[in-house]
């Protein structure tokens, strides 16, 4: 490595390396030993960094920026935003991106709906449904640990795990959702 001038980390945990972090990863460092520019920018795997839903991740120091959804496709660009370009916005998720606000909206309403993190999940589903979210982000969101599904007294319901909360600095007092700052 020595003294490289930026510092790239793919996350390459499971969830990430299901939608192909290996190949961007790879790819990565082998477009910046092509270019002969491998020796100012390190590119380095990593274990996740919690946004398992949104992955595959990739995080560039020292901005810290992070891109998420990364596709082998977007190396040219993220190469050439490595090299001085401006930072990838279509890519860019920071915990005050729209996308991740709304993401944070939904889980916000069903935690003040929810009793201890705990919502029927009809209840769940409709009111993410209300922030524009679809069965299929609900089935996504249950595979990378956002929420968990359990039966209470024979009724379907959804935990919220504390790896959501945690994500969307949320914490449940009571009824009623805060976010914490
Ligand atoms: S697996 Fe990559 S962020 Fe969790």
């Amino acid at each position: 490595m020595y003294w490289t001038r930026k510092h790239v980390l793919v996350c390459t945990a499971s969830h990430c390396m299901q939608k192909g972090a290996n190949n961007v990863a790879g790819r990565l460092r082998i477009e910046l030993k092509r270019r002969g520019i491998d020796d100012a920018f390190m590119v380095n795997t990593c274990d996740s960094i919690e946004l398992c839903d949104i992955g595959p991740n990739v995080v560039v120091y020292p901005e810290g920026h992070i891109y998420c959804g990364v596709q082998v496709a977007d190396i040219p660009d993220i190469i050439a935003s490595l090299q001085g370009g401006p930072p990838l916005e279509r890519l860019l998720v920071s915990a005050e991106a729209p996308a991740e606000r709304k993401r944070e909206a939904a889980y916000r309403a069903a935690l003040d709906a929810s009793q201890d993190g705990v919502v029927p999940a009809e209840a769940f589903e409709a009111l993410v449904a209300e922030h524009g979210f679809d069965e299929g982000w609900v089935a996504e969101q249950a595979r990378r640990g956002f929420i968990g599904r359990k039966e209470v007294d024979g009724r379907p319901v959804i935990t919220i795990t504390s790896k959501a909360r945690t994500r969307y600095r949320l914490t449940v007092a009571g009824s009623e959702a805060t976010r914490s700052e």
